[in-house]
C-alpha cells in the first residue's frame, strides 16, 4: 500500500467489525509493528476492546454517536468523528474541564448522503467557540460513495467539494492537520483522494473491489477459514440428509459432516450452493446448512475421511476458494462474507 501513496501520506487502518472478521486486536498489534500509526473503528465498544488490549495509538470512532455515549468516548481516549454541530457542543461541554483541548475529526458529506455536515456548515463549526478552546479539530474527512464504480466523475466531484471546504478553512487561517477521504478503492483508483491520510479496510485483508480484472497490486487474501470432517455418512440411492430432507441422494453417496454452520457465519444461503475444498478438490454443500453443521458430498473424493481438513475460504493444493467466490454464490460482497465469521470460530495467527 505504501508504494501507492506519496509521502507524507499516512495510513489509518480500518479495523472495525473485528477487523473485517480477522480479529481486531491481533490485526492492530501486527499493523502497529509494521508502523501503521492509527486505527479506525465504528463503535466505542470496538475502540474500548483495542484500548483494553493495551493499544495506545489514536483510534478514530467513525460511526454515529448518541449524546449519552459521549462520556465513554473520552473515558477511553477515543477520537470521535463529529457529524453535526450538536455533538460538537455536547463534546465541548464534557471536554471543557480538561487541561488540553480534546481532538476530534469533522466529517463533511460531499455526496455519500449518509452522516456528515453539509459542506457549507463546516466553516461555521470550525469558527464556533467549541472548536476554539475545548476541542481541537485534528482531522477533516469525507467518505466516497462510488470510488469502485465505473465512472470516476462522481468521485472527482466529491473530492472537489472536499477541496473547497479545505480551501475555505485555509483562507480563514484554520489549518487542519489531517485530511482524509480515501478507502481502498480510492487508494487504488483515485490518487487525488489521498491527501495526507488514507483509510484502507478491505485492502488490508487482501481483497479489493475496484479494479475489475485489471492487475491488482500485490494483494493476497490473508485469511483461511477451515474446519475438520468429523464424520462420514453413507447413503443409499433415494435416502435424504438434513433438515426438510432438502437433499436426496441420486446414487450411493458419502456425505461428510463439517462442524461449522450459519451460527459461525457460514451463510444458510450456501445450502446446496456452496463448495468446500477437500483433498485439494471442490466438494458441493448438500442439503440445508444448519446452525452448527454443514453437509458435503464427498462421493467423488473417496479418500476423504474424518480428521481431514476442509477449507471453506482459502487454498488447498492448487485449488482455491476466495471470499469473492463465496460472495458470488451468495449475491453479496466479500466484506459481508468476512465480517460474518462469528466469534465462535477460533482465530489462529501464523
Ligand atoms: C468511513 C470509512 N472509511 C474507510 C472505510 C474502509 O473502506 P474499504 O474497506 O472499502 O477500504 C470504511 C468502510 O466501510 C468506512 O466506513
Amino acid at each position: 500500500m505504501r508504494r501507492h501513496l506519496t509521502a507524507p501520506c499516512e495510513i489509518l487502518a480500518v479495523v472495525k467489525a473485528d477487523a473485517y472478521g480477522h480479529g481486531a486486536v491481533a490485526v492492530a498489534q501486527r499493523l502497529l509493528r509494521l508502523g501503521v500509526p492509527r486505527f479506525g473503528v465504528a463503535t466505542i465498544q470496538e475502540g474500548a476492546t483495542l484500548r483494553d488490549a493495551g493499544i495506545q495509538a489514536p483510534i478514530l470512532v467513525m460511526g454515529a454517536l448518541l449524546p449519552n455515549q459521549l462520556p465513554d468516548v473520552i473515558a477511553h481516549t477515543l477520537t470521535p468523528v463529529v457529524h453535526d454541530s450538536a455533538t460538537a457542543d455536547a463534546l465541548a461541554d464534557l471536554a471543557r474541564s480538561r487541561p488540553e483541548p480534546y481532538p476530534i475529526h469533522i466529517k463533511v458529506d460531499t455526496g455519500m448522503g449518509r452522516l456528515g455536515l453539509a459542506p457549507e456548515a463546516v466553516l461555521p463549526l470550525l469558527q464556533s467557540p467549541c472548536c476554539k478552546g475545548p476541542l481541537r479539530v485534528e482531522g477533516l474527512m469525507t467518505h466516497l460513495a462510488d470510488a469502485d464504480g465505473g465512472d470516476p466523475g462522481y468521485t472527482e466531484a466529491q473530492i472537489a467539494r472536499f477541496r473547497t471546504v479545505v480551501a475555505q478553512a485555509d483562507a480563514a487561517g484554520l489549518s487542519i492537520p489531517l485530511l482524509h477521504t480515501a478507502n481502498s478503492a480510492a487508494i487504488l483508483c483515485h490518487p487525488s483522494s489521498h491527501f495526507n491520510l488514507v483509510r484502507p479496510g478491505i485492502m488490508l485483508y487482501g481483497y479489493q473491489s475496484a479494479l475489475r480484472g485489471q492487475a491488482a497490486p500485490d494483494l493476497h487474501p490473508v485469511l483461511t477459514l477451515s474446519t475438520t470432517i468429523v464424520q462420514i455418512n453413507r447413503l443409499t440411492s433415494g435416502e435424504s440428509v438434513g433438515y426438510n430432507r432438502a437433499y436426496r441422494a441420486s446414487r450411493p453417496s458419502r456425505i461428510a459432516i463439517l462442524p461449522i454452520g450459519y451460527a459461525d457465519g457460514y451463510n444458510r444461503a450456501l445450502s446446496s450452493r456452496g463448495h468446500v475444498l477437500l483433498k485439494g478438490r471442490q466438494a458441493p454443500v448438500v442439503g440445508r446448512v444448519c446452525m452448527d453443521m454443514t453437509l458435503v458430498d464427498v462421493t467423488d473424493i473417496p479418500d476423504a475421511g474424518p480428521g481431514d481438513e476442509a477449507v471453506l475460504i482459502g487454498r488447498q493444493g492448487t485449488a482455491r476458494i476466495t471470499a469473492d467466490d463465496m460472495a458470488q454464490w451468495l449475491g453479496t460482497i466479500p466484506y459481508e462474507v468476512l465480517c460474518a465469521i462469528g466469534p465462535r470460530v477460533a482465530r489462529v495467527y501464523r
